[in-house]
């Protein structure tokens, strides 16, 4: 292997059809690494390796498919003998109209973005462990820094995929396995081009991926940004019933 060689790695991206997941590989192409995408829309992915033919391949993966597990296991295994990074983005939301719920959300939500994220945990687990120095990452929302409305079953399942990744850190520092979690702001992605609401310091999935980069670089355990979204946030939790006053709805009659 030549020293060039040693400096790229192999890393899995789930999510990666689109929006952020979609630019973290694209970013991480650019850098030389050797990058395995997967999400379920196979068109996507499969056009994706038509550009990158040798640095990338994909293997399509439906998170919520919990008798998908050994298949996509198997199917990472067999593309590859080590995983240097895992960057677990796979996500979705759906807000709660509390006058006329659907409680069946809350069950969609968390298939996707937290069972998701444990079941793909599953997948990559075994090649983290085998690589040394090697890194989980997962995506978790700032949204969990304070309460929004309507993001009932959105923010739980990003506050469960924050807890498990902090509690799998303390279980996972005897195999050198490093975990870390990222909680981005506003994303110009389709998931937020849905939204008929103001999205404060909204970035581009470019920008966005740059800075996830050079924070999993840094192997820093949390990263939450913007600063401006975090900081306004941290006031949010200084003054709750602030917060309270000029968040909570308006009923409209
Ligand atoms: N955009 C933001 O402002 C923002 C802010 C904070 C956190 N995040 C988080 O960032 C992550 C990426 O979101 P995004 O904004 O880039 O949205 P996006 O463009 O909608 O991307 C979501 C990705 O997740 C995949 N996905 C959804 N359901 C899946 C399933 N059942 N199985 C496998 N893959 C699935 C989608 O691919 P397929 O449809 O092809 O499966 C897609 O690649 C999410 O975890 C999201 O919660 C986003």
């Amino acid at each position: 292997m030549s020293a060039q060689d040693e400096h790229k790695k192999t890393i899995w991206i789930t999510g990666a059809s689109s929006g952020l997941g979609l630019a973290l590989a694209k970013h991480y192409l650019l850098s030389g690494n050797k990058v395995i995408v997967s999400a379920r829309r196979e068109g996507s992915l499969k056009q994706l390796e038509r550009l990158y033919p040798d640095e990338l391949s994909f293997i399509a993966f439906d998170v919520t498919k919990e008798s998908d597990v050994e298949s996509v296991k198997e199917a990472l295994e067999a593309k590859t003998q080590h995983l240097d990074l895992a960057i677990l983005n796979a996500g979705t939301c759906e807000y709660l109209d509390i006058d006329e719920p659907d409680w069946g959300l809350f069950e969609r939500v968390n298939q996707v973005n937290y069972m998701g994220m444990v079941r793909s945990i599953q997948v990559c687990l075994p090649l983290l462990k085998a690589t040394s120095n090697s890194h989980l990452v997962g995506v978790s929302s700032q949204a969990v820094q304070a309460p929004f409305i309507r993001s009932e079953a959105y923010g739980a399942s990003k506050a469960a995929v924050r807890y498990l990744l902090e509690s799998l850190r303390l279980d996972l520092a005897p195999d050198d396995v490093a975990v870390s979690c990222i909680l981005p702001g506003f994303i110009d992605t389709p998931l937020t081009q849905r939204n008929d609401f103001d999205m404060p310091f909204i970035m581009s999935p470019e920008q966005a991926a740059q800075r996830i980069e050079k924070a999993i670089a840094k192997r820093v355990y949390e990263y939450a940004f913007p600063k401006r979204l975090s900081a306004v946030l941290a006031m949010a939790r200084l003054f709750p019933k602030l917060w309270f006053k000029y968040n909570s709805r308006e009923r409209s009659e």
